[in-house]
């Protein structure tokens, strides 16, 4: 990837899922432009072994910070937000990347099914508590990491969180990705006239701990990870573009792969479904998401 990100310094940067993989590098890359770092993770010591690495690869920022929370717990992303919220100036970017797929049918803590609430669920509910802090950044960026898995996925609207209907673990994961998708397009709709955009991505296949859970999908995966996915490097690259090159500083709405704005599909412009996703999950977070 060729484009070479601005200067970060004086930018207050927000990643979730930032202790391993994809989150990881793009936290560290942010900090060494000189970004103020901020990480969410769910494990305390990762969290504190990440903030240590971040802040000695990239000593000329200021030092990082770190939450621990589990985002598939509506309370957690609601702690781990007003956190932030109380503890820093503003935020200027904020990324939501903390994701993964699950082996087994399992409820979160809410009582929904795991994949949903953890993706898409505490992409929203983390995003709308941290709203206000981003409304005091400048010309502060969201930026949603999703995937092109979202291509074979369809949105059941009366049954998001499978009660009714069969679960898989690629079906669950691939339409929590395509939520993704569907969420930034009426969130950038929302924020039109804000000043705050709002943009998605596929990282591309990469080499990370996604799908070492277990199960035989998980194991497939990770064979195949290692044969042709690409590095973490790389693999941060879209999220580094989205959330620091100026030629896309007045970009909002749209979906990147490899730094390069692409057609999500068809399914996910469908802007009534977007409402109802809205809705559907201002009801599952119990709380409105008003813009
Ligand atoms: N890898 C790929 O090929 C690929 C392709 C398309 C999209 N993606 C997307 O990229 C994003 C990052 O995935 P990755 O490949 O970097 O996976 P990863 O190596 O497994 O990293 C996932 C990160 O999210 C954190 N996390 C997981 N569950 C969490 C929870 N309940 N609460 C808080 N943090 C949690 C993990 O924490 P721990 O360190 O504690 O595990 C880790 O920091 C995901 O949204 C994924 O869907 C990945």
């Amino acid at each position: 990837v060729s484009h070479v990100p601005q200067d970060m310094t004086g930018r207050t940067v927000v990643v979730t899922g930032a202790t391993d993989g994809i989150g990881r590098v793009t936290a560290e890359r942010l900090a060494q432009r000189g970004a103020r770092v901020a990480i969410v993770g769910r494990n305390a010591a990762k969290v504190r072994a990440t903030v240590d690495a971040i802040a000695g690869a990239a000593p000329g920022a200021p030092p990082p910070t770190g939450i621990v929370a589990d985002l598939s717990v509506q309370a957690e992303v609601r702690r781990a937000a007003a956190e932030l919220d109380a503890s820093l100036p503003a935020v200027d970017v904020l990324v939501n990347n903390a994701g993964a797929i699950f082996s087994a049918h399992q409820s979160s803590a809410d009582g929904i099914e795991r994949t949903f609430a953890l993706n898409h669920l505490g992409y929203f509910l983390f995003t709308k508590h941290l709203l206000p802090a981003l409304r005091r950044g400048t010309a502060p960026r969201i930026v949603v990491v999703a995937s092109e898995a979202h291509r074979g996925a369809s949105l059941v609207l009366d049954d998001l969180t499978f009660r009714h209907r069969r679960w898989t673990s690629w079906g669950a994961y691939s339409e929590s990705k395509l939520a993704n998708i569907m969420f930034t397009y009426a969130l950038a709709r929302r924020l039109r006239g804000t000043g705050i955009s709002a943009n998605c991505l596929h990282p591309g296949f990469v080499r990370t701990q996604f799908g070492s859970t277990g199960g035989m999908f998980g194991m497939l995966l990770r064979m195949v990870m290692q044969v042709s996915a690409i590095s973490v490097e790389r693999g941060a690259a879209t999220s580094v573009f989205l959330a620091a090159d100026r030629t896309v500083s007045a970009r909002s709405g749209e979906y990147y792969d490899a730094s390069k704005a692409r057609r999500s599909t068809d399914g996910s412009y469908d802007a009534e479904a977007q409402e109802a996703l809205w809705v559907a999950s201002e009801r599952l977070v119990g709380e409105p998401f008003t813009v």
